[in-house]
């Protein structure tokens, strides 16, 4: 439990829920009655305040727009049967976003503010979590340098926010993903393993060309030989190959230390695989697939959860599958759903109730 923070609360007056369904809402369009704002300066954060989801008001010279010290989280809520709201893992959100925070020359966001801002936030506005399958309440925590100064250094002040979104299922059908050999994410000594805005904006054009030529997402190599695979956009992957289940090692610092990476290695245990992170080469995938041994390809992400990847392309090669008779990828999404909606026990002490 974090200590209870003691901060300003301004409450809406109409609830925009009256106006809109929550079923079936696309990822990240629209968002809860409330946010929660802080700022750092002069060493300290001050003015943590929840008040009603707004405009930021800022000067065009904000560092962040121009230099990227920009961070953020992708976190879920889940709403149960009997109505009990619970957030899944943020505890480990909340260190990896520190993490990031330090890797990106930015000051740490303390616990409380995070955590208990958080639960705060959610407690409000938690009409807006859905109870449908599939569907939860997406938390968005970011900060971003606010010194309205363009000099390149790291800023004297920022603002620490969480705005909140429902949202329904991310990708719905199984995706294909080419595997990119000419553009790089992630190389070891840069920022792969941190959330930061740059990596996402840096992956936009290798995924529109890889949508230009019919596919959903790249799946990155590594900088120098384009061999060793990294992660899919927006999720880490995993293979199942005979009975193990492989996925990417983090030993380099170029792959995003995924929260649901990490809880499916823990579901895929309990469910009898052996669990290996190692280097993987396109090269070693291939000749599994060539061996009849590559059986599933799927991602794992908050957003995303767990995606099935029907159509892997490396230059010529092309590895189909036929998801509809996977066995694993599905019941590793259902054993994890069950979980997070309150169907199967949290063995794994996950849950973080509101
Ligand atoms: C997430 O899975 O939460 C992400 O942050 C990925 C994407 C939506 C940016």
């Amino acid at each position: 439990m974090t200590a209870a923070l003691d901060i300003n609360i301004t409450k809406v007056e109409t609830s925009k829920l009256l106006d809109m369904t929550l079923e079936n809402i696309p990822f990240g369009r629209y968002f809860t009655d409330h946010m929660l704002e802080a700022d750092y300066e002069n060493g300290e954060w001050k003015n943590v305040e929840i008040k009603p989801y707004q405009p930021l008001l800022l000067e065009p010279s904000v560092a962040a727009l121009h230099y990227g010290q920009a961070i953020f989280e992708g976190i879920k809520a889940y709403k149960d049967k009997d109505g009990n709201v619970a957030i899944f893992r943020p505890q480990d959100n909340f260190k990896r976003f520190n993490i990031s925070a330090e890797r990106m020359q930015m000051p740490v966001v303390p616990e409380e503010i995070f955590m208990e801002g958080m639960r705060m936030l959610i407690d409000l506005d938690k009409n807006w979590v859905p109870s449908m399958k599939d569907h939860s309440l997406y938390i968005r925590p970011f900060m971003f340098s606010s010194d309205p100064v363009i000099g390149v250094k790291p800023s004297e002040s920022y603002k620490f926010m969480i705005i909140l979104s429902p949202t329904g299922p991310y990708y719905t059908a199984p995706m294909k993903i080419y595997v990119e050999e000419k553009y790089t994410r992630a190389a070891p000594g840069g920022v792969g393993f941190s959330k930061n805005a740059g990596n996402y904006g840096a992956s936009m054009l290798a995924t529109a060309l890889a949508k230009k030529a019919g596919y959903d997402q790249v799946l990155w190599t590594d900088a120098f030989e384009h061999k060793y695979l990294q992660e899919v956009g927006t999720m880490n992957v995993f293979f199942i190959i005979g009975n193990t289940a492989v996925t990417p090692s983090l030993e380099e610092g170029t792959i995003l230390a995924g929260v649901t990476r990490d809880s499916a290695m823990t579901v895929l245990k309990d469910m009898g695989f052996e669990v290996i992170e190692k280097k993987i080469s396109i090269e070693d995938l291939m000749d599994a697939h060539r061996a009849g041994i590559l059986y599933e390809v799927f991602g794992t992400g908050t957003a995303a959860t767990i995606s099935l990847i029907k159509e892997l392309r490396y230059k010529d090669y092309v590895m189909h599958f036929d998801t509809d008779k996977w066995k694993t990828a599905p019941e590793l999404k259902q054993r994890l759903n069950d979980i997070r909606e309150g169907r199967a026990a949290d063995t794994h002490g996950w849950m973080y109730q509101v």
